[in-house]
């Protein structure tokens, strides 16, 4: 489903990936981890057509996201949901809203609204918060928010940079646990973190970055350099 062949991308004289080859499969739920700047976040990016590699080829499903049109983004965008550290709820909506607000058939009495939005709500554990607003919820609940939201518009790849981050260890325990969950439902599931412990605990593929190169990938069981 994800396929990146030899991909190199820098940032005027910064190298934030490296040459990188990297196949994720329909399904899998993969860990990337590695310090800061060592290149977690520009792989995401890349991922979403928000950059362009340098060289190399990037292949999500049949799409050539290396060289995809700036009008062909929103088709990719909608296979891929997206969840950030920062969360970035729209403030003056209710969690029901700020979900209903990212499915994009926006009006909110569409009958397919109603219908799915208490569904995704539920599935992230929020079902009695759906009229709160951000404010009136706690940094874990809003994250699953931000996560109901990913999942609004029935993503086939979820991408997750830094989602606890901000969180207390069991808050963001919370989290892995429903990024697990909606790894069963099928949805293909990427982390990225630095959280080394968390991932450890998670049992599934743990792919290690450093200075933008793969130099450990657990599912195969070798270091790659
Ligand atoms: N927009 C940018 N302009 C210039 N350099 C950038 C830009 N974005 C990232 N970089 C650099 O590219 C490298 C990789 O950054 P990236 O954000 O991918 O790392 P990361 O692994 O996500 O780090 P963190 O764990 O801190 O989020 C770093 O050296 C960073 O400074
Ligand atoms: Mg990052």
């Amino acid at each position: 489903m994800i396929k990146f062949d030899n991909v190199t991308k820098t940032y005027g004289n910064v190298t934030a990936l490296k040459d990188l080859t990297l196949e994720i499969h329909k399904g899998e739920f993969v860990s990337l981890v590695g310090q800061s700047g060592a290149g977690k976040s520009t792989l995401i990016r890349l991922i979403i057509g928000e950059e362009r590699p340098d060289t190399g080829r990037i292949l999500i499903d049949d799409i050539d996201v290396a060289h995809i049109r700036r009008a062909d983004i929103p088709y990719l965008r909608r296979k891929i949901g997206v969840v950030f550290q920062d969360i970035k709820l729209l403030p003056n909506r209710t969690a029901y809203e700020n979900v209903a607000f990212a499915m994009e058939v926006a009006e909110d009495k569409n009958p397919t609204v109603k219908r799915e939005v208490p569904k995704i709500l539920e599935l992230v554990g929020l079902a009695e918060k759906a009229d709160s607003f951000p404010n009136e919820m706690s940094g874990g609940e809003k994250q699953r928010v931000a996560i109901a939201r990913a999942l609004a518009h029935k993503p086939v790849l979820l991408l997750a940079d830094e989602p606890t981050g901000n969180l207390d260890s069991i808050n963001a325990w919370d989290i892995i646990q429903l990024l697990i969950k909606i790894n069963k439902t099928g949805t293909t599931v990427i982390l990225a973190t630095h959280a080394k412990d968390l991932v450890n605990s998670i049992k599934k593929r743990v792919v290690t970055i450093e200075k933008g190169q793969i130099v450990y990938d657990q599912e195969k069981g070798k270091y790659v350099l």
